[in-house]
């Protein structure tokens, strides 16, 4: 089969001469491809050591001994870290004082949490060496029953969900509802734990000096990393400096600095030396994140025409035993379909794991699922195609909310991809359809939401005497395309062409740029991007406008327009001056200014702003051995306006797999007697490969929203994953009239 690979862009995207909207290549490509650009481990300072975790192989209990002795006298080993030496901290590990603080395992004491747990850190003046020295600590342990699994433990109703959301919500009479249907849906789904995995694991090369800190590490959030080493050694934050230009993968793993990277600090404290500390891929499982599994419960009524007239969605989630990370599931119910009565709520268990995280779409991946196959189930009981049922169930306004959505093309995404995929042709009832080779076909959808979100970040402009432009903030590209659709913004924003424009990120004494999560960092940076040139051409414009000199004079302010490296008159075009011009006639070698992004709270308040998307899949199942392949994906996305086609497509599609595998590979499998990860490598936790990946197309369909921001971008990161694990589970059951709820589908599952 040929590999096929499009995306369509509606055209009046491009604006003329504008940056914003053309499908660059990344600039960070030919770097990363010549092995150029230099990650966190490609660091070497001078006099730097190793460092190298020991990790528990328990889960749940205390370290009872640790052959220090033994381990110090290997020839190579220059210091060993347990929880009798290590360099004070200024804050206790355990402390959370905000949501976002989660609480971290720095050897504060000799209690093992989970299994992959820090107990010990090797330094040594080579890797093997270090690693030598890790196996000769031969840990001794007290062990206690390992509480693994949704069952593990009393189960009760968390304060909060996510980062605060309310753990229950309500809006109309859910068992009225249910009573009044004449259909009716009430079954169970559940999903597994999954890990980041990120390519690049998680890594620091840490160098004190006196007390300033120097560090190379992967971050997704530079200031908020910054503010919490701070607060652990007690230094102010100025005095820390962080690298983190690119980022081999985050997926909300790095969102927040973890402990193994904080460890790595004390380890260069303890010895006095730089150090180097790398996660080895089994130490991934544990220490830094993870998807919580679930199981969620949902019931849906309908009544005679397909409308309906009730949706309750209860999610059961795992979290560790010493901290609050809830995953908030059942929040996925809140937008997408109308209906008079929807109530959404949680409960949770303690499990013998690190604490889970925020882990691309958390909550909205998990639900989705979930609620992608109920509304499936319920079009099949209603005897309706499952699109005419999404679209009798279309979301005028917010169903939870009441609220008006900004902007909602999710009409145009049915239409298009529906269209694209050749929806039209399904036959209703599964099993019906036969390839050549004698398999099972099937087509399913899924309805993609995700909100679009923004936090807060800062950028500075600078236009230079020679004409050049220079924009900085302390953004970083994770692969996604940062570094490029962030240059485009400040290009235009300062009214110049992008060979004319330096981007500089990857730095925390650069302004802050927030966080690259959420999806929300193209609108926020991008904000922060937008007005910091808008206010450095503000000030040009004063200049000039100012000066009778100046072609200029007397405009105003308002009355010029900026493009091309020049400000133009409005009401006369032919009427202008170079921004060097303006510079060189007040003597100035650059002129600079800063700018905010954040969210306008009026028009947050007033209406309800997500991105949609409509993905449909088409599987074949060998009606004999149950394999499943996925043959086709195709998906219709509305995220509001697009800054750069190529890197969008990229997105989705990253977005579009991990769904796929969501529905089909992922899964960490524990060991319920020792409460290990038993496939803790990429070996045995299944991802998909490109043959896994045959056909994907991403339509992005044209949505202006003038609500969301000024840019009126909504955001991409993790739309893409929520609505394709549905519609590759949907189209498993129309294949094989086989309704899986218990994800990933197994080939076990089919026969
Ligand atoms: Mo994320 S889970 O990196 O928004």
């Amino acid at each position: 089969m040929t590999p096929e690979i499009s995306l369509t862009q509606s055209p009046s995207h491009l604006r003329h001469g504008s940056s914003i909207g053309q499908p660059l290549t990344r600039r960070d490509g030919v770097l990363k491809v010549k092995g150029e650009a230099r990650y966190a481990a490609d660091n070497h300072p001078p006099g730097m050591l190793y460092a190298v975790l020991a990790v528990s192989s328990i889960a749940r209990g205390r370290v009872t001994f640790l052959d220090v002795q033994t381990a110090r006298s290997h020839p190579g080993v220059v210091d060993v870290m347990t929880s009798t030496n290590k360099p004070p901290l200024a804050e206790d590990p355990d402390a959370k004082t905000n949501p976002f603080m989660f609480r971290l395992d720095l050897l504060q004491n000799d209690l093992v949490r989970y299994a992959n747990q820090p107990i010990a850190v090797v330094i040594a003046r080579t890797l093997e060496a270090a690693t030598e020295g890790a196996a000769l600590l031969s840990p001794h342990y007290e062990t206690q029953p390992a509480r693994v699994g949704l069952d593990a433990s009393e189960s009760f109703v968390p304060a909060a969900v996510g980062v605060g959301n309310p753990s229950e919500v309500r809006r109309g009479d859910v068992e009225a509802g249910l009573a009044a249907a004449s259909k009716r849906i009430d079954a169970t789904y559940e999903t597994s734990i999954q890990y980041h995995n990120a390519i690049e694991p998680h890594a620091i090369v840490a160098a004190w000096d006196g007390d300033a800190l120097s560090i190379d590490t992967p971050s997704q959030g530079l200031a908020m990393a910054q503010g919490r080493i701070a607060g652990l050694f007690g230094i102010s934050p100025e005095k820390i400096h962080i690298r983190s230009p690119f980022l081999g993968g985050g997926f909300g793993s790095k969102g927040l600095i973890s402990g193994p990277q904080i460890l790595g600090i004390m380890a260069a404290r303890l010895v006095g030396q730089p150090v180097k500390l790398v996660l080895r891929r089994e130490q991934m499982y544990g220490p830094v994140g993870h998807r919580a599994s679930t199981r969620q419960r949902i019931r849906i009524g309908a009544d005679v025409d397909g409308s309906l007239t009730a949706i309750d969605h209860h999610a059961k989630t795992a979290s560790s035993s010493f901290d609050d990370f809830f995953e908030p599931a059942a929040d996925a119910s809140h937008t997408l379909y109308a209906s008079p009565a929807i109530a959404t709520s949680h409960e949770a268990v303690r499990t013998d794991t690190g604490t889970p995280l925020f882990m691309r779409a958390p909550g909205e991946a998990t639900g989705s699922i979930a609620l992608e196959s109920a509304i499936d189930e319920a079009a099949s009981a209603c005897g309706m195609d499952p699109l005419a049922f999404r679209i009798r169930n279309y979301a005028e306004v917010e169903p939870i909310s009441g609220k008006s959505f900004s902007s909602k093309a999710l009409r145009e995404c049915y239409a298009q991809g529906a269209d694209r995929f050749g929806w039209s042709r399904r036959p209703l009832a599964p099993r019906q359809v036969r390839d050549d080779a004698g398999l099972l076909v099937g087509w399913g959808m899924g309805t993609a939401t995700f909100p679009a979100l923004m936090f807060q970040a800062e950028a500075r402009a600078v236009v230079r005497s020679d004409g050049s432009g220079l924009m900085e903030t302390g953004a970083h590209d994770m692969g996604q395309g940062a570094w490029t659709a962030f240059a485009q913004i400040a290009a235009d924003g300062l009214g110049l062409d992008l060979e004319q424009t330096e981007f500089r990120a990857g730095t925390s004494d650069l302004p802050d740029a927030g966080i690259a999560g959420g999806s929300a960092h193209t609108a926020t940076a991008g904000m922060a991007i937008h007005n910091a040139g808008a206010a450095v051409i503000a000030k040009l414009a004063d200049l000039a406008t100012g000066d009778e000199r100046s072609p200029l004079f007397g405009a105003g302010n308002a009355g010029v327009i900026a493009h091309s490296g020049r400000l133009f008159r409005r009401d006369d075009e032919m009427r202008s001056e170079s921004y060097a011009d303006i510079l060189g006639r007040a003597g100035l070698a650059q002129i600079e200014a800063r700018g905010k992004g954040a969210a306008d709270p009026a028009a947050q308040s007033t209406y309800a702003m997500h991105a949609h998307g409509a993905v449909f899949a088409e599987v074949k199942v060998d009606p004999d051995l149950g394999q499943i392949r996925v043959t086709r994906l195709v998906g219709a996305f509305a995220a509001g306006r697009v800054i750069n086609p190529r890197l969008v497509r990229s997105q989705i599609f990253g977005g579009m797999i991990w769904g796929m595998s969501f529905a089909l590979h992922e899964q960490a499998v524990m060991d319920h007697r020792s409460g290990r990860t038993l496939n803790a490598n990429l070996a045995e936790y299944h991802f998909p490969v490109n043959a896994d990946v045959p056909s994907l197309e991403a339509l992005m369909i044209e949505e202006h929203d003038l609500h969301v921001n000024a840019l009126g971008i909504k955001g991409v990161g993790e739309i893409g994953i929520t609505g394709s694990a549905g519609a590759v589970a949907n189209a498993v059951w129309h294949a094989t009239g086989i309704r899986v709820r218990r994800f990933p589908i197994r080939i076990e599952d089919l026969l």
